[in-house]
């Protein structure tokens, strides 16, 4: 990354100032060896949750909650986030975050299972967004879950999407790389959606569902 590039991407992600409350969740992320969002990302996931009025959001990988709250904090008053991962004590974590962060408890729905077994079980477009944050090796299958699970208008953000540079990089040719690569392409040559890499964080994959 030239100088000016590596600049302009430390000053947007050190312009957020998050609260006490991300502050401790991303404490108890980094204590249960979990990579939280970066600050660029959990400001963006607010915007982006408030800017499409989403009213229930999947999320794929809750961790220690950071990512949770920041969709939460953006979505609409009576909306719910359903959010599942595989590990019981990262979800014990995230429902902690939720709580310190005053979110009433019926509008969080945490799921505890692995997403390649829970996604196929949610209902066909009922959702407004769908954020994956886990498991890159089966990013495929979210994908396609995700697309199904959106109604028309709906918003699929990945996160991680550049892989610290790797996606860039041609000669970079391994195996998680090159999914995040395959399913890129997937999304842009979708007909049914609107696609587009934002090098926020370590990358925001975007997709939107359009209407028909
Ligand atoms: C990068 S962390 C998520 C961080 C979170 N989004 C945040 O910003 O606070 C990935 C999470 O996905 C969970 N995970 C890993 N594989 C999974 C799978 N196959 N199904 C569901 N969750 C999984 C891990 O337990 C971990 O908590």
């Amino acid at each position: 990354m030239s100088a000016q590039k590596q600049a302009n991407w430390s000053y947007t992600e050190g312009l957020p100032v998050e609260d006490d409350v991300l502050l401790r969740a991303r404490d108890r992320s980094h204590e249960l060896g979990v990579s939280p969002v970066s600050t660029g990302i959990a400001a963006a996931l607010t915007v982006l949750a408030a800017a499409s009025k989403a009213m229930t959001v999947v999320e794929v990988g809750a961790g220690a909650g950071v990512s949770g709250v920041c969709l939460l904090r953006g979505m609409g008053q009576n909306s719910v986030l359903t959010t599942i991962d595989s590990d019981v004590d990262h979800l014990r974590a995230a429902r902690e975050a939720y709580a310190e962060a005053g979110i009433p408890a019926n509008r969080t729905r945490t799921i505890s299972g692995r997403a390649a077994d829970v996604l196929p079980r949610l209902t066909d477009a009922a959702y407004d967004l769908v954020f994956i944050d886990a498991d890159k090796a089966n990013l495929p299958l979210y994908a396609d879950q995700a697309v199904r699970l959106l109604k028309r208008g709906g918003l699929i953000l990945i996160n991680d999407a550049l892989d610290g540079g790797k996606v860039a990089d041609p000669a970079v040719r391994d195996a998680s790389t090159n999914t995040l690569r395959q399913v890129g392409k997937t999304l842009r040559t979708n007909d049914q959606l609107v696609s587009t890499l934002v090098p926020a964080g370590n990358g925001l994959l975007m997709a939107v569902k359009m209407p028909a």
